[in-house]
Formats: C-alpha cells, sequence, structure tokens
C-alpha cells in the first residue's frame, strides 16, 4: 500500500548564499516534501546585501515561486564580518549571472522569521546553513517563537575536524557566541557538522551532465558544483566532482533516514585563542571527573550526524533538482 501523501514539512532557511547555499536553496524549492516559507539572509560567505542578491538570482534562474526574502545580519554579534574568499568575489562563484529582477522584502530578517513562523499552522523546521546570527537575534528579540519550530537543523560545527581554522568550522567560527545561543535554544536541533558535509560528492561525469541541461536552474547546480572541488587539489579527473555542501541540510530534513545521528553534549568554545570557535561534541561513554567536582556540562543533547548515506542524498538531490 503506497504511503499517505504527507503534507509538505513547512520551512525556512537562514543562509549566506554562497555556493553551496545555492545548491542547498535549488534543492528546497524544488522538492515536494517541502514548503518554503521564507529565505532570510546574513552575511557570511559574503556580505549580507551580496547574500540577498545571490539569494534572489538563484532563487530567479530556478524558476522558484515568489517566496519572501529578507536581509539580516550584517555582521556577527561580537566578531567583525570575515568572509569566506573560497566562494568568489560575488559570494557565488563568480558565474556572471544577470542582477535578479525580484526585490528583498521590506522587513528585516528577524522580523519575517518570526512572522512566518507564529503563522504557520503547524511547527516550522529552520534551515540555517550560514553563520547563526540571525538565528540569535531571533531567539533573544522573540524568544516565543520556540513554541511553534518542530525542529532546527543547521549546517555548521563539527565532530572532529575543521576548515575556517584546524578545529573550528566557518558558520560557528564566522559567529561564535551567536552558535553557542542556538544550542541552548530549547528545540530539538540536528547538527549537520563538517564530518558529514564533505562527504557528500557529485561525481564529474553527473556535473557534466546538469552543466549541459537546457533547464536554468538544473545547469546554475551544475556550474556551481564544478566550482566546488570535491577534494581541493584533488586529482584531476575529479576536478568537477562537486561537494553538495549545505544542501545535505536539506536532504536531512526531506530524508532524514540518510544521516546517522547520535544524542550528544555540544558547546561552543568562546575563549579567544586556537578553539575559538570549536564545537567540542562529548562522546565519552562514561561522565569524567569533571562531573564529580561539579564541573559537568549542562547543554541539552544536540542530535549529531555521525554518517551520511551519500549515494542516497546525492540521488535524492539528482532526482528533485534534475530536470
Ligand atoms: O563550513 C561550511 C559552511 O560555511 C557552509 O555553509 C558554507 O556555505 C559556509 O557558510
Ligand atoms: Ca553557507
Amino acid at each position: 500500500m503506497s504511503q499517505p501523501q504527507q503534507s509538505p514539512i513547512p520551512v525556512i532557511i537562514d543562509c549566506d548564499t554562497g555556493v553551496d547555499d545555492a545548491l542547498a536553496l535549488l534543492l528546497a524549492v524544488r522538492h515536494p516534501g517541502l514548503d518554503v516559507r521564507a529565505i532570510t539572509c546574513v552575511a557570511g560567505n559574503t556580505d549580507v546585501d551580496g547574500v540577498v542578491r545571490n539569494t534572489l538570482t538563484v532563487l530567479e534562474q530556478a524558476g522558484a515561486p515568489d517566496i519572501p526574502v529578507a536581509r539580516g545580519a550584517e555582521r556577527p554579534l561580537i566578531e567583525p564580518a570575515r568572509h569566506a574568499p573560497v566562494h568568489g568575489s560575488d559570494g557565488m562563484g563568480d558565474l556572471g549571472l544577470p542582477a535578479p529582477s525580484r526585490r528583498p522584502v521590506d522587513v528585516d530578517a528577524v522580523t519575517l522569521l518570526r512572522r512566518e513562523i507564529l503563522a504557520s499552522p503547524t511547527p516550522v523546521t529552520l534551515i540555517p546553513t550560514a553563520p547563526l546570527t540571525n538565528i540569535a537575534l531571533l531567539l533573544r528579540t522573540h524568544p516565543e517563537v520556540t513554541r511553534n519550530i518542530a525542529r532546527i537543523v543547521f549546517m555548521g560545527g563539527a565532530v572532529e575536524v575543521g576548515n575556517a581554522t584546524p578545529v573550528a568550522e566557518f558558520n560557528v567560527w564566522h559567529d561564535p557566541e551567536a552558535a553557542a545561543i542556538l544550542l541552548t535554544a530549547g528545540v530539538p536541533i540536528t547538527m549537520y557538522g563538517l564530518d558529514v558535509f564533505t562527504r557528500v560528492v557529485v561525481p564529474a561525469p553527473t556535473v557534466h551532465r546538469l552543466r549541459a541541461s537546457r533547464d536554468p536552474g538544473t545547469r546554475l547546480a551544475g556550474d556551481l558544483l564544478a566550482h566546488r572541488p570535491a577534494t581541493p587539489g584533488g586529482s584531476p579527473d575529479d576536478s568537477e566532482a562537486g561537494g553538495l555542501g549545505d544542501a545535505g541540510a536539506v536532504c536531512t530534513v526531506a530524508d532524514p533516514g540518510g544521516v546517522t545521528t547520535r544524542a550528544l553534549p555540544v558547546e561552543v568554545s568562546l575563549a579567544p585563542g586556537p578553539t575559538r570557535g570549536q564545537t567540542i561534541v562529548d562522546r565519552r561513554v562514561r561522565p569524567g571527573e569533571a562531573e564529580h567536582h561539579g564541573e559537568g556540562r549542562t547543554t541539552p543533547l544536540v542530535d549529531v550526524a555521525v554518517d551520511v548515506d551519500v549515494d542516497r542524498f546525492v540521488k535524492l538531490y539528482l532526482e528533485t533538482v534534475e530536470r
């Protein structure tokens, strides 16, 4: 017997578009099981106005419906804005796409987030794929929104690796205080971190096929993937294999069975110095001496993605985006 058709999951994406944020948006607006209620923009990969421009460009290229897009924080809560040159000078791979004709809404990101969360008849899933500045400001300004948030599935942090620093992932490193506020939001949280993020790669021949598509959105996905070398400095035949990056967080909402998670304590190191922005994931099998001396952690557990079915997510992405 076929599964009863579930109504689409209401989602809001908070992004710093961003080559891989763009891949995530293309998936989200084309997946029949997701209802994108709003998209909010924050400084991260590039400046916030560039993020707004890139986000609107992606929606236009994808022929997406007129989803409200709002401009958010220009910089982190404490740190200055520190962009990610790997996304190109325009923040989206310098693909030379035409400027968007669409405009953002005339309210800020926190206002749009609050409005759309509280207006939803069913609890909303938030998918931050960027520094968590907007989310932190939302939680501090309108804590009442937590009553209508089903889960926050964020791309950020890491169990064992780093990219911005040897131990810190870019989104958390960019605004560590905001990440710490997210982790105490008091709603279910899934951490889609670098450990799984880097593994989900589309093979080069498939990227070539996407780039040859007659559909602008599919072609854009191919061009974006070609910009994201799966293994920087990897073998030449892998030169156009592309990592799905942030799109993996959207896959996790659309098909949660594609990741394996463990409920673990997660804390963010806020101390100045080499560990700042590191997510400390406690995988010990039993409490340590610190707990006996009253120094134990009290943060709520986080559902940390510790494994991912790469083929399943690549298949999901291609079946959804490729037309
Ligand atoms: O560390 C990777 C994350 O930082 C991705 O979300 C990428 O887009 C950047 O925001
Ligand atoms: Ca991002």
